[in-house]
């Protein structure tokens, strides 16, 4: 059988597996250094306490015969549904309108079945890579295909959208995966008004929201007046309640929207979640509806202000360092301009000298080239050896 040629388009590796088998080949020569990580993105502390009930209650529930459930609903259950709207989207969207799944990033290539290879795509350079594979594993490889919209210091990390032919998909990230940068009611109207002008879908990937600080910041694109009728939102308990490894997100896709001939997207998307999902973990979604109660809720405040002081130590350090640095503010991610130009380069000369782990901002597109990413998720002890390693190395 041929290759999918598609998948031989593909760079060869994901950005974090080449990180970890570069940190599997230092470690392997430097068998006794103590790596600190601050690369891929993954939550360190425990989940809230109050949620752990939650999640071993439904799993003794499971041990009896009256407790016992098998599949559940494709969607999700009902309770936990209703709950991410009231908790998060009150009197945006209905409960219908929400797909609970085992992760945004399984979301994302699902879209890909949703869209079709015919689609072409915008996304923002630097972006999470997944919109990028994803699109070209489905064959949208060729450049007319899929837009890169160049995001910097320079235009505040929002591209011009003048500058734009029209597409039919357009990725947004907000807060941003990988600069950190959070949008303005401003940016996201002028993004709802293209989708509408160019009868384009926005998939709006909402998955670091909880984090957004400033309070005249919005935190779902269906705050803008007219998303509903452009826009796919994303959203993830990953980072928000510490369920990187217990998986569970959401994505909403609202009755308005609608293809170019008129079918709603919502009848599609419930179609392809019921063919190739066979609904999110049970365990998972208790614990999702737990963290969703006052006591979780509060609790998820905690732990985000937990990251966030992490994100101000390491942003403190870096601009004492006399580095640029952006993001931090309203998500877990710092952007930093490194006076190394080749990111790769950069991030070598980071784990040889002070044995720490980023992320090569080129990973994430070649306006990343010149940039490092630094996620505070971590131990504050962690995070402050790493505070007094960046101090005492100071590349010039
Ligand atoms: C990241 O580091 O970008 C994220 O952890 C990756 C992800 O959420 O898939």
């Amino acid at each position: 059988m041929k290759r999918n040629p598609h998948l031989a388009k593909l760079n060869s590796h994901y950005l974090f597996p080449e990180i970890a088998k570069r940190k599997q080949v230092f470690l392997a020569k430097n068998p006794s250094a103590k790596l600190i990580s601050l690369g891929i993105g993954d939550t360190t502390e425990p989940i809230p306490s109050s949620i752990i009930p939650a999640l071993m209650q439904r799993a003794q529930q499971l041990g009896t015969k009256e407790g016992y459930s098998g599949y559940g609903p494709e969607q999700g259950e009902q309770l936990l549904r209703e709950h991410i709207v009231q908790q998060l989207y009150p009197n945006w969207v209905e409960a219908e309108e929400v797909f609970i799944s085992d992760g945004s990033k399984c979301d994302i290539g699902r879209l890909q079945i949703l869209f079709g290879n015919q689609a072409s795509v915008a996304v923002q350079n630097p972006t999470y890579p997944v919109y990028v594979d994803t699109s070209v594993i489905v064959g949208q490889t060729h450049s007319k295909e899929l837009i890169h919209l160049t995001c910097h210091p320079e235009n505040q990390f929002f591209p011009d959208l003048n500058q734009i032919p029209p597409v039919d998909i357009l990725y947004f990230c907000s807060p941003n995966n990988p600069t950190g940068a959070a949008a303005s009611y401003d940016q996201l109207t002028q993004l709802v008004n293209f989708a509408k002008q160019h009868r384009s879908i926005l998939v709006y990937d909402a998955a670091y929201a909880w984090y957004i600080q400033e309070p005249h910041l919005p935190r779902s694109i269906y705050a803008i007046k007219g998303a509903r009728e452009v826009a796919i939102e994303l959203g993830s308990f990953s980072k928000m309640a510490g369920f990187t490894g217990v998986r569970l997100a959401w994505s909403i896709v609202p009755k308005e929207l609608t293809f170019e001939d008129g079918h709603p997207l919502h009848q599609d998307w419930k179609r392809i979640h019921s063919t190739f999902f066979n609904g999110a973990s049970n365990l998972a979604q208790a614990g999702g509806l737990a963290a969703l109660q006052p006591a979780g809720i509060q609790a998820m405040h905690e732990l985000k202000t937990f990251y966030m002081e992490n994100a101000q130590l390491l942003k403190t350090t870096f601009q004492e360092l006399g580095y640029s640095v952006y993001g931090g503010i309203n998500a877990p991610y710092l952007w930093v301009k490194f006076p190394i130009e080749n990111s790769w380069e950069a991030f070598e000369f980071l784990l040889e000298k002070a044995h720490i782990i980023c992320t090569p901002g080129s990973g994430f597109g070649e306006a990343g080239e010149g940039f490092l990413r630094f996620s505070a998720f971590g131990h504050r002890t962690t995070i402050q050896e790493a505070v007094s390693r960046l101090h005492a190395i100071h590349p010039t």
